[in-house]
């Protein structure tokens, strides 16, 4: 079985991206409303309205922690304070910066889920991850069925019961990382590009639109946010470098003067 312990290194004191290299990054979104409270400041009015339409206070903290840890982290890559950053969404939905931002190709995607948030950042705004967490009792078959391509479907059904839920969850993210490098989420339909699913083999686009060579053009790396959980890296070209670093929030957080807006 491949899947190996992901090395996540710690923060450098200089962030800055580096043609060929993928940085993926992992910030613990348990923290609490207290602490989360005190960083409202950063967001924007349009991220603020989106904290309050939460309904659940667990929600909303998340999503605020979420915010500022990439407020600061592309704070710290672009030289400017957390809340100098803006946003622009695509029309999909996928978030990016303003072209007055960033000078040069620069590129971010972010996932949560769990307990965990990541951002991947390259320079290249094709990048898309996705991480899922551990479940169980799944009906692997069933959801295969309606997401999967025959090929993905035909895979997981070769695989031993025990090893289903995980190779499922390890395609999914794969699948759903390489959406969310185009952008255009589930506009492009699921069965329309196959990836691999089983263990034993590595990480990798196999056909899209049933084209093996357009396929080649995708780089694909998996990860673990920590142990059980799914991820995937995905980036347009071949020769991919991925760097894997933690970022504590809280002890970078408080070295900001976060309030200061552009
Ligand atoms: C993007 C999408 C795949 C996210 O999936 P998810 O598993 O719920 O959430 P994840 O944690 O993996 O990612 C969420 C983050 O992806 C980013 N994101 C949002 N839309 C995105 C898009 N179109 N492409 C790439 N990234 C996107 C955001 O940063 C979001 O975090 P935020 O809401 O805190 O800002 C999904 O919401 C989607 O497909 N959206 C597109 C909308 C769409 O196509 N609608 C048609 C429905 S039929």
């Amino acid at each position: 079985m491949r899947r190996n312990k992901t090395n996540w290194r710690p923060c450098p004191d200089r962030i800055r991206t580096i043609q060929g290299e993928v940085h993926v990054w992992r910030c613990p979104l348990n923290l609490s409303a207290k602490r989360a409270g005190g960083w409202y400041r950063v967001l924007s009015s349009d991220e603020l309205i989106r904290a309050g339409r939460f309904l659940f206070k667990k929600d909303r903290v998340q999503f605020i922690v979420a915010r500022v840890f990439l407020r600061v982290l592309l704070g710290r890559y672009l030289r400017r304070l957390p809340g100098a950053i803006r946003f622009t969404y695509g029309e999909n939905g996928k978030p990016g910066l303003s072209a007055h931002s960033v000078h040069g190709p620069f590129g971010f995607n972010i996932a949560h889920a769990g307990d965990w948030i990541v951002c991947a950042v390259a320079p290249s705004s094709q990048i898309g991850v996705d991480i899922e967490c551990p479940r169980r009792g799944l009906d692997v078959l069933l959801l295969g069925d309606s997401f999967l391509s025959d090929g993905e479907q035909e895979a997981l059904r070769s695989l031993p019961v025990g090893e289903r839920i995980t190779s499922f969850l390890a395609c999914w993210t794969r699948k759903e990382a390489y959406l969310k490098s185009m952008g255009k989420g589930l506009q492009v339909p699921l069965d329309s590009f196959e990836v691999s699913v089983r263990p034993s083999e590595r990480p990798r686009m196999v056909a899209i639109d049933g084209n093996q060579d357009r396929a080649e053009h995708w780089f694909m790396e998996e990860f673990a946010p920590t142990q059980g959980y799914a991820g995937a890296v995905v980036a347009p070209g071949r020769n991919w470098k991925v760097v894997y670093r933690d970022f504590a929030l809280e002890s970078r957080a408080s070295h900001e003067k976060m309030s200061v807006k552009a």
